[in-house]
């Protein structure tokens, strides 16, 4: 990955055609950083790119890829690894299953592990390597407040976030003395395609649970430059994770499955 100015910062963000993804692409786009953007929908990233290009003056580069197919996930980790200046990379891309476990597709559980965990995985141990060579860059990896408990009838979602918050913590302890950083960014309601593409029907989520892409987008950037490890957007929301730390988890895997319950259509 070439730099397109020594003063010019880049990022790589996957997922970047809606949702999360596209907040951060337009928040970093407007802060001066050259964007490389991930997803699958290549017209849609076209479309982005020329937006951020012709408000922002940066460069913005779309880059499709599908990153549960291994060939396509290693045409970026290529990118990624070849060692020029990546400032930040942001593992954002996922998607949900709901459902008892038992009546769920297996390959499309199967693909939600390929992309929330080995993709992040992959793309990780791609950039960190010249991050640590220069001393600089950062990495957020998008978890999820599912990740901080047992989540029945998403029970395969909930495991890789709790896999994405393990793993990031764990290199931030890593990366110790270094001043690379290392984010786990865990929202709860965030109002993007997520509830549509898993099927979930929120309608009875209440207003104050949500949030939007961009303020999720504002919480995380604000929380880097502070060197937060762990960023829980939103006052609802670090409630819930102070609560789910302090009750047994007996009870937050009981009260989960019960909300989750409503939520998902479940078979039979
Ligand atoms: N929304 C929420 O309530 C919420 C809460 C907690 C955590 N999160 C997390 O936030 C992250 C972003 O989700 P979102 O809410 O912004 O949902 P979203 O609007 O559905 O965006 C998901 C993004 O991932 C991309 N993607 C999906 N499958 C892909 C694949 N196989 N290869 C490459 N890209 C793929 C999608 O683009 P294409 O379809 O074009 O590939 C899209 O850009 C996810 O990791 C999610 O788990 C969301």
């Amino acid at each position: 990955m070439r730099k397109a100015s020594k003063e010019k910062k880049r990022a790589l963000i996957t997922g970047a055609s809606s949702g999360i993804g596209a907040a951060f692409a337009r928040h970093l786009a407007r802060d001066g950083y050259d964007v490389v953007l991930v997803a699958r929908s290549r017209e849609r990233l076209d479309d982005l790119a020329g937006e951020l290009q012709a408000q922002h003056g940066v460069a913005a580069e779309a880059l499709p890829a599908d990153l549960t197919d291994p060939p396509e996930l290693h045409i970026v980790e290529e990118m990624l690894a070849d060692g020029v200046g990546l400032d930040l990379l942001v593992n954002n891309a996922g998607f949900g299953t709901g459902g008892a476990f038992r009546e769920l597709e297996v390959n499309q559980e199967e693909s939600e592990i390929r992309l929330n965990v080995v993709a992040l995985v992959r793309l990780t141990r791609a950039a960190l390597p010249s991050m640590v060579a220069r001393n600089s860059g950062a990495i957020i990896n998008v978890s999820s407040l599912a990740g901080f408990q047992a989540a029945p009838f998403n029970a395969t979602y909930g495991a890789t976030k709790a896999f994405v918050n393990s793993f990031t913590e764990s290199l931030a302890e890593e990366l110790r003395g270094s001043a690379v950083k290392v984010q786990m960014l865990c929202p709860g309601f965030t109002r993007t395609e997520f509830q549509e593409r898993a099927s979930l029907d929120v309608s009875g989520v209440p207003s104050f649970a949500w949030m939007s892409a961009e303020a999720v987008v504002d919480a995380s950037l604000t929380a880097l430059q502070r060197g937060d490890l762990v960023c829980i957007p939103g006052m609802q929301n670090k409630m819930v994770a102070t609560l789910t730390s302090l009750l047994p988890r007996s009870l937050t895997r009981r009260v989960s499955g019960m909300l989750t319950r409503s939520v998902v259509k479940l078979e039979g």
